[in-house]
C-alpha cells in the first residue's frame, strides 16, 4: 500500500479541509467531487500535489494498487451511490474509508456487502469540525483489524496529537468506529445543553458579557473544555447589524443531523440507562414546538432565580461527569453485546484533542478507565457525587421553583438520586404486572418467580 498516496470522494467543507490537511503532511491527494468547481479549486491551489479526477474511474486509474480511498459524502444514500459507483473499477486488497456521520448497522451491512469483493472497509468517525479536518480532528476507525497497519500511518499523520500521542486508535471491528462517533455525539449534545442550561440559570442576573467571563475563569480550572471556550466566545460576539449581543438575535430554535437521536435510540435498544444523553436530544425537539410554545403563555412571574455561580459550577462539574460515565457506558455495553472488546481508556484518550468534546476530564477518565470500566463504580466517580450533589440539588430546586427548564441537569440528579436511593418503587410495579397479567415477582429472599392471586384476596 502507498503510503503518501490517497484517494479522496467528496470535496466539500470537511473533504477540502482534509485533503489540504493530507497534503500538508506530505500525502498526495487524488480528489473527486460531483461537482467539478471543488476538484478545480483544489486543483489551481495544489498544483503540485493534487491530482483532479472528474470521473470515479478515472480516480481509480490514478491510484497506485492496493488503493486507499477515503470518501466524505453525506450520510445515508450516497454513501451506497458511492460505494457502487466506485465498485466496477476496485480490486480485491483495496481499502475504503467512510469519513462521515453513517450509520453504524449501515457500515456493517457495507461491510459484509463487500467480503466477496476482497475489498476492506471501515466506518471512520471524524470529530472536530472544518478546522480540526484542517489542523488535525480526532478520528475513530472501525473494521477490519488485519487492514488496520496499512491506513495507520495516514491517519496518525494527519490526527490531531495530545502529548505527542495521535488522536486515532483502531477502535474495533464491524461498525464500532461509527459507533463510537455516534455516542461522542450523543455526549456532545448532552455537555452543549448542560452549558445552555448553565447560561439560562446565570442569565437570570447576569448580562452576557459577565457569564462569558464566568466561563472564561471556569475554563482554566478543570472544567476545561473546548466547547465552554467557545461558548465564552459566543457570549462576547457582538451582532454585526449593531443590536448588541449577537446570541440574543438567534432564534431560540435547535436542529440536529441524527446522531443524537441514534444515540438515544441505541441507549434504548441496549436497555442502557443513558437518560441525559436522551433529555439533550429532546431538549433540542421541544426548541422546535414553536406553534407550542408560543400558545403557552408564561403564567407564573416570580422573582429572579439567584444562585451562587460556585454553586451552578459545581452543578454543572457532577451534570458532566454523569453525561462521560452514561456515554461511556454505553461504550461498555454495545463492547459486550457486540464482541467489540472496545479499550475505553483508550477513546477517552484519543477524545482528549482534535474533536468537539475535548476536554482536561477526559485525561481523569482515561485514568480511571483503566481501573474500572464502568466509570460509575469507580471511588473517584462516587467522591465526586458525595462532594458536589448537595449543590446540584440545589440549583435543581432553585429552577423547578423558578420555571426555568433544565432536562440534563435535572436528568442527572434524577439519575443520582435514583442510584443512591434504597427504594425504587419497582416492587410497587412488580406488583401491579402481576396484579393484571401473572407476570410474577421475586420475594425478598427468594431465587424464585412467583404468583400471587391478588384479586381474590381483596377482601
Ligand atoms: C464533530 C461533530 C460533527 C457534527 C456536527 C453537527 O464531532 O465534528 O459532531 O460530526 O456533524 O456537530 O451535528 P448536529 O447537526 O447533529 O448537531
Amino acid at each position: 500500500m502507498n503510503n503518501k498516496q490517497i484517494g479522496l470522494v467528496g470535496l466539500g467543507v470537511m473533504g477540502r479541509s482534509l485533503a489540504i490537511n493530507l497534503m500538508n503532511h506530505g500525502i498526495s491527494v487524488v480528489g473527486y467531487n460531483q461537482s467539478k468547481a471543488p476538484t478545480e479549486t483544489l486543483k489551481k491551489g495544489y498544483p503540485d500535489t493534487f491530482t483532479a479526477c472528474f470521473t470515479d474511474e478515472e480516480l481509480c486509474n490514478q491510484l497506485s494498487t492496493p488503493r486507499m480511498i477515503l470518501f466524505m459524502v453525506p450520510a445515508g444514500k450516497p454513501v451506497d451511490d458511492t460505494i457502487a459507483a466506485l465498485k466496477p473499477f476496485l480490486a480485491p486488497g483495496d481499502i475504503l474509508m467512510d469519513g462521515g456521520n453513517s450509520f453504524f448497522h449501515d457500515t456493517e451491512r457495507r461491510q459484509q456487502e463487500l467480503l466477496s469483493s476482497g475489498i476492506h472497509y471501515f466506518g471512520v468517525g471524524i470529530s472536530g469540525g472544518e478546522k480540526g479536518a484542517l489542523l488535525g480532528p480526532c478520528m475513530m476507525p472501525g473494521g477490519p483489524r488485519e487492514a488496520y497497519d496499512s491506513i495507520k500511518p495516514v491517519l496518525e499523520a494527519i490526527a490531531a496529537s495530545f502529548e505527542q500521542q495521535p488522536c486515532v486508535t483502531y477502535i474495533g471491528p464491524g461498525g464500532s468506529g461509527h459507533y463510537v462517533k455516534m455516542v461522542h455525539n450523543g455526549m456532545e449534545y448532552a455537555e452543549m445543553q448542560a452549558i445552555a442550561e448553565v447560561y439560562l440559570a446565570l442569565k437570570q442576573d447576569h448580562t452576557n458579557e459577565e457569564i462569558a467571563a464566568l466561563f472564561e475563569q471556569w475554563n482554566e480550572g478543570e472544567s476545561k473544555s473546548y466547547l465552554l471556550g467557545i461558548t465564552a466566545d459566543i457570549l462576547k460576539e457582538q451582532d454585526p447589524e449593531g443590536n448588541g449581543s449577537l446570541l440574543d438575535e438567534i432564534v431560540d430554535v435547535a436542529h440536529n443531523k441524527g446522531t443524537g437521536r441514534w444515540t438515544g435510540q441505541q441507549a434504548l435498544e441496549q436497555e442502557y440507562d443513558a437518560s441525559v444523553l436522551l433529555d439533550a436530544y429532546l431538549a433540542r425537539a421541544v426548541s422546535n414546538l414553536t406553534d407550542l410554545r408560543s400558545s403557552y403563555e408564561v403564567t407564573e412571574q416570580g422573582c429572579p432565580l439567584r444562585l451562587e455561580p460556585e454553586t451552578l459550577h459545581r452543578a454543572y462539574d457532577l451534570t458532566r461527569y454523569v453525561i462521560y460515565a452514561q456515554g461511556f457506558g454505553l461504550y461498555r455495553n454495545a463492547s459486550m453485546k457486540y464482541s467489540w472488546n472496545l479499550d475505553l481508556s483508550g477513546i477517552a484518550a484519543i477524545f482528549r484533542a482534535g474533536c468537539i468534546i475535548q476536554c482536561r476530564l477526559l485525561d481523569t477518565l482515561s485514568e480511571q478507565l483503566k481501573q474500572n470500566d464502568d466509570l460509575f463504580m469507580t471511588d473517584w466517580m462516587m467522591e465526586q457525587r458525595n462532594t458536589l450533589l448537595p449543590s446540584l440539588r440545589k440549583v435543581i430546586l432553585g429552577s423547578v421553583q423558578h420555571g426555568i427548564p433544565m432536562p440534563v441537569m435535572n436528568g442527572a440528579l434524577t439519575f443520582m438520586d435514583q442510584l443512591g436511593s434504597p427504594l425504587l418503587g419497582a416492587n410497587l410495579i412488580q406488583a401491579q404486572r402481576d396484579y393484571f397479567g401473572a407476570h410474577t415477582f421475586q420475594r425478598i429472599g427468594s431465587e424464585l418467580f412467583m404468583h400471587h392471586d391478588w384479586e381474590h384476596s381483596i377482601k
